[in-house]
């Protein structure tokens, strides 16, 4: 089996290389909400302890109605999953994907869920010069092949590791093109909250053939309980509901899902802090010699360090300060100088910049 490159966010095996308790240890290399869940979601779930003795609701009823109520959506429409992995390793099966086109660099489980359940991915990059803007004109263009094989395209959007989104517009104009050929449009919405305006999960009763997946890790800051959803047509939805393993949603998740989403004052407390802290993490690294910053619009961002500080030197190095990053170099269509880093609070950030000022300086 192929290795893929591995994520972010494994403070467990950090811990155990290092020596150093989870606590000591600065996680920039999964991109979580710095400012952590919603307190009421967190209060919800402690007052939700004693239904442990209890299965959690298969269908994830009251979730998927507030859901529903949230985007308008029938609730049929909805399926709820042990993070957005799940959903995503239940899709290539849900669909029956054979060839699956993946606009990169991007997420590696795509890739991995189509492999595991016998179809194959073909890349198309977007470049450096591109500022790595998912390329939908090139997507278009690759449509149009009168002896394409694609059944099946995904579009993170905004993309991860990469940071960049495209227009709304696009994505449509992308999810039409691939209806009048018959091919299915996966969107990974994972990081959108963060730039709404780039959703289309809206538009799902719209086109049989979108399907949109969100996550509650990210925004809501919940990685170790897992909880996230996907959107489309009922047939779809059923089908994949058919393949999940029974009660794969616990309780805990569901309760924290229902209280997080009707917290709008720690989401906009969220999005202002984002915007601001953002900015000053941009600027600091921007002015380290030779470190290119590339434009973005979640919670983290992409940078390219200079000759000859490899990505994997630089990930050993930090580490070894109790900064985690990710190392970017094994995603395909990055280069081996690319780091990604999540926006955390302004001390951390600050600390990140400092080590790597530290570091830059050795090697110049
Ligand atoms: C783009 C993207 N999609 C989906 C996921 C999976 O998220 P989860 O399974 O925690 O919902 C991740 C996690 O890193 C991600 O970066």
């Amino acid at each position: 089996m192929k290795r893929f490159p591995t994520h972010g966010g494994n403070v467990h095996e950090a811990a155990r290389a290092s020596g150093r308790p989870i606590s000591r240890l600065v996680d920039f290399s999964a991109s979580i909400n710095p400012l952590g869940p919603s307190p009421r979601a967190v209060r919800a779930v402690r007052e939700a302890l004693p239904q442990l003795i209890h299965y959690p609701d298969p269908d994830c009823a009251a979730l998927r109605r507030v859901l529903a109520a949230r985007w308008r959506l029938n609730s049929g429409r909805i399926l709820i999953g042990n993070g957005s992995s799940e959903l995503i390793h239940l899709l290539p099966r849900a669909l029956g994907i054979r060839h699956a086109l993946l606009i990169g660099p991007t997420f590696s489980e795509y890739e991995r869920a189509v492999a595991l359940a016998g179809g194959r991915v073909s890349y198309l990059h977007a470049g450096r010069s591109e500022d790595y803007r998912p390329p939908v004109d090139r997507v278009l263009s690759v449509l149009r092949r009168s002896r394409q094989t694609i059944d099946t395209i995904f579009l993170c959007n905004p993309n991860s590791p990469t940071g960049r989104g495209v227009d709304a517009t696009a994505v449509r104009t992308l999810v039409q093109a691939a209806a009048s050929r018959r091919l299915r449009v996966v969107v990974d919405e994972t990081f959108v909250e963060y730039c709404p305006r780039r959703s289309v999960l809206r538009d799902v009763p719209r086109w049989a053939n979108l399907l949109v997946l969100r996550s509650l890790t990210k925004f809501y800051a919940m990685p170790g309980l897992r909880l996230g959803y996907l959107a489309g047509a009922a047939p779809v939805i059923r089908r994949a509901r058919e393949l999940q393993p029974p009660w794969s949603v616990n309780t805990p998740a569901q309760v924290f899902a229902v209280a997080a989403l009707s917290d709008r004052d720690h989401a906009d407390r969220s999005l202002v802090f984002m915007e601001r802290e953002r900015a000053a993490l941009v600027a600091g690294l921007t002015a380290l010699p030779g470190v290119t910053v590339f434009p973005a619009e979640a919670n983290f961002l992409l940078v390219e360090l200079p000759t000859p500080l490899s990505a994997g030197a630089c990930a050993a190095a930090l580490a070894r300060q109790g900064l985690l990053i990710r190392d970017c170099s094994s995603v395909p269509g990055l280069n081996r100088r690319t780091i990604r880093v999540a926006v955390r609070r302004r001390a951390q950030n600050r600390r990140l910049v400092a080590a790597l000022h530290r570091l830059l300086g050795g090697y110049r």
